[in-house]
C-alpha cells in the first residue's frame, strides 16, 4: 500500500509523515518512507539528528524510458540496499534527487525517479518481506502542485490532503484534490492539521462537505511540534505522548482500511 501526502506550503506534511511511518513501522509492518521534496527535511523529522551521514539522494540514472514507459534500472532491492537508510523504528528512508547548481534546469528526472520507484515498490520487496508482511510507502511531497502534474505520486494508493484551517490552505487543498481527481489515484482523502479551536474543526469539516472530500482525522495545534523542531528532535522523540502522535495514529488505522474508491468529484479551477 502505497501513501502519499500532500498539501500547501507548512501544512505539515513532514511532520505528519515522519509520525506516521514510525507509528506504522512500530505495528510491525514494513514501511518505506520517500522524501519526494527538493528541499529535503524528511530525515530531521523522523528524527536523525544533525551530523548524522543522510543516505544518498536517487539518482536520474535509475530510471531508463523503455516503449512500455519508465522503468526503474535497478531492482527495489538493490535501491534499498544501495539508497535508503535504516531509521528509528526501522523506517527505511529514501531521498529524492535535489538541485546540484544553479540554472541547471528542470527536476523531471527527480520526479521520474519517484514515480517509477513507487510504480516498483509492490512488486519486488524481497528486501524487506522476511516475513511477508505487506510494505507500506509513505511518500513526502513537496507543496507545489507541480507533482501532480508531472504525475509523481501516479501509483499511490491514497492521497493525503493536509489542510490548515485558513483559506489559502483550504484553496490549495480544493486545487490539488481536483488535479488528483483526474488521476488514477483511488482514494483522495483530508487531513487536518493545527486545529486550535471548534471554530476551526468546523471550517474544515464544511470544507470537505461542500467538496465532496472525505475528512480522515483532524491534528490538534501542538506546541511540542514546534519544540521538537527546536530541539532537532522528531515528536515521537521529543514528546512521544502528545496529541498529534495520539491522532496520527487514529488516522493511521483509518488509513488502512482500504475504504470503498472516493474521488472528489470538481473541476480544477482557480474558483472556489
Ligand atoms: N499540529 C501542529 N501544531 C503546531 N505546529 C505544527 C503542527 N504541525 C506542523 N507544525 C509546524 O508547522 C511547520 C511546518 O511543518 P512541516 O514541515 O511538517 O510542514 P510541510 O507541509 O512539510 O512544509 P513544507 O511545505 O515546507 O514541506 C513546522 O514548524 C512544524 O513544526
Ligand atoms: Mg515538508
Amino acid at each position: 500500500m502505497k501513501i502519499a501526502v500532500a498539501g500547501k506550503g507548512g501544512a505539515g506534511k513532514t511532520t505528519f509523515c515522519a509520525t506516521y511511518a514510525r507509528l506504522l513501522a512500530r505495528t510491525g509492518r514494513q514501511v518505506v518512507a520517500i522524501d519526494g521534496d527538493t528541499n529535503p527535511n524528511l530525515h530531521a523529522a523522523i528524527g536523525i539528528g544533525p551530523g548524522a551521514t543522510l543516505p544518498p539522494f536517487l539518482p536520474a540514472s535509475l530510471v531508463a524510458r523503455r516503449f512500455d514507459g519508465p522503468r526503474l534500472t535497478e531492482t527495489i532491492d538493490e535501491v534499498l540496499t544501495n539508497y535508503a537508510l535504516a531509521t528509528p523504528d526501522g523506517v527505511h528512508l529514501l531521498r529524492m534527487g535535489v538541485p546540484r547548481h544553479a540554472d541547471e534546469g528542470c527536476m523531471c528526472s527527480a520526479h521520474a525517479t519517484v514515480s517509477a520507484l513507487l510504480a516498483e515498490l509492490d512488486r519486488d520487496t524481497e528486501h524487506l518481506e522476511a516475513d511477508h508482511t505487506e510494505t507500506i510507502t509513505v511518500l513526502d511531497l513537496e507543496a507545489s502542485p507541480e507533482h501532480l502534474s508531472r504525475g509523481t505520486a501516479r501509483h499511490a494508493d491514497v492521497l493525503v490532503l493536509m489542510a490548515e484551517p485558513y483559506f489559502r490552505s483550504l484553496e490549495a487543498v480544493r486545487l490539488q484534490a481536483a488535479l488528483a481527481a483526474e488521476t488514477v489515484i483511488d482514494r483522495i482523502v483530508v487531513v487536518a492539521n493545527k486545529v486550535r479551536t471548534a471554530d476551526d474543526g468546523a471550517a474544515i469539516t464544511q470544507f470537505c462537505e461542500r467538496h465532496g472530500l472525505e475528512l480522515v482525522g483532524s491534528l490538534p495545534w501542538s506546541d511540542a511540534v514546534l519544540d521538537a523542531d527546536a530541539a532537532t528532535s522528531s515528536l515521537l522523540d521529543h514528546a512521544p505522548d502528545d496529541p498529534v502522535v495520539e491522532a496520527v495514529g487514529e488516522i493511521m488505522e483509518r488509513l488502512m482500511v482500504r475504504a470503498e474508491p472516493v474521488k472528489a468529484s470538481m473541476d480544477a479551477g482557480v474558483q472556489g
